[in-house]
């Protein structure tokens, strides 16, 4: 059995980490949404002061959109923070805030795909759903010998249908995470440690030597350049934000931004557009922000307003007020110049 030494292996080598203690669904579920796409040290934190602020669906469901976002700061894709907003008050509104235990039912809340899905049931309920995520995908591919493309949907059926063939039925939230930690840790991307892994004796890519190659995947698209003018509008101590609207970043709070177009001449014409009167007053440089599919390129401008209008979804903020709102990642360089300038 390709699988046997796994489990053995986890109760000695498992990561203790905050969200390991516990079975509560909610917790898993705050806990397996933060960890898509941001790593276990960067995530551990959130998921402590997550839970300390919200400790269960009722609360985050009572919560209002802006101050999860403002937990969620600096992790990104926020969209999986407004999907967890939403899915909350829809487990109040439709199972009485009770988190729901059937995996179906649990894959058709907002937000959660067949990984989310799966670890829920697995870890919160022990039902033996595997959570295939990218370190299930290159440890499986590797152990099983899959030398095709897993982007392609007849490998990825593949390697679900032996991932569902092996999974542990006792124990299957803690064979999925032992496949998490074996794939983190040992059966990691490049050279894996072959020497210390606990499947090392039913490997296959081990026994042929090209553990390295596998996953096989297509190459990446490379994520589009675009340029932003970034203005920081300031009349004496406040500086002009306004609320995102557009899909990328939404309900987050940015300066004014000018995307496809970042000189000084653009913005002008921006801030002319609004309706915003403003002289230039100084460059401040450029930033970079890499999206996954896209790539900002950013010119920071200092203009000078001589009244501060007002505007729609338009709001002048002094410093500590700035400090409470919800801003992206991305404009994190504009943000320590603005906090400089007011
Ligand atoms: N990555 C995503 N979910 C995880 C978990 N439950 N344990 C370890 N790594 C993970
Ligand atoms: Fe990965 Fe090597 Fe273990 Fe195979 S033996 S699962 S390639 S670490």
């Amino acid at each position: 059995m390709p699988y046997s030494q796994l489990l053995p292996w986890y109760d000695t080598h498992k990561r203790i980490l905050p969200f390991r203690g516990t079975r509560d669904p909610y917790a898993v579920w705050v806990s397996e949404i933060m960890l898509q796409q941001t790593r276990t040290e960067t995530a551990g934190g959130y998921f402590t002061r997550f839970l300390q602020r919200f400790p269960n669906v009722s609360a985050l469901a009572s919560a209002n959109e802006q101050e999860v976002l403002k937990l969620w700061e600096g992790l990104g894709y926020y969209s999986r923070a407004r999907n967890l907003h939403k899915a909350a008050r829809l487990i109040v509104s439709e199972y009485g805030g009770c988190f729901p235990r059937s995996h179906d039912a649990i894959r058709a809340l907002p937000g959660i795909g067949d990984y989310t899905a799966a670890a829920i049931a697995s870890i919160a309920y022990q039902q033996p759903y595997p959570a295939i995520d990218g370190n299930l995908t290159r440890v499986l591919s590797r152990v099983h010998g899959i030398r095709e493309d897993v982007d392609i949907p007849s490998v990825r059926r593949q390697i679900r249908a032996l991932a569902e063939a092996h999974i542990d039925t006792v124990r299957p939230g803690d064979w999925n995470q032992a496949l998490m930690d074996l794939g983190a840790t040992i059966c990691i991307p490049g050279t894996p440690d072959c020497a210390r892994c606990p499947l090392q004796a039913q490997c296959d890519a081990q026994a042929i030597g090209d553990a390295e190659l596998l996953p096989v995947r297509a190459a990446a698209r490379p994520p589009v350049p675009v340029e932003v003018g970034v203005a920081l509008v300031t009349c004496g101590d406040r500086i002009l934000v306004q609320k995102r609207d557009a899909a990328l970043l939404r309900g987050l709070w940015v300066f004014i931004l000018n995307e496809g177009d970042s000189t000084s001449g653009g913005m002008r014409k921006k801030l002319r557009a609004l309706g915003i009167p403003a002289h230039l007053a100084a460059e401040m440089g450029d930033a970079r922000h890499v999206f996954t599919h896209r790539v900002w390129n950013m010119r920071i401008y200092h203009f000078i307003a001589d009244t501060p209008l007002e505007k729609p979804a338009c709001v002048w903020v002094n410093a500590q007020e700035l400090s409470a709102l919800p801003l992206p990642t991305a404009i994190k360089t504009a943000k320590a110049h603005a906090l400089r300038l007011i």
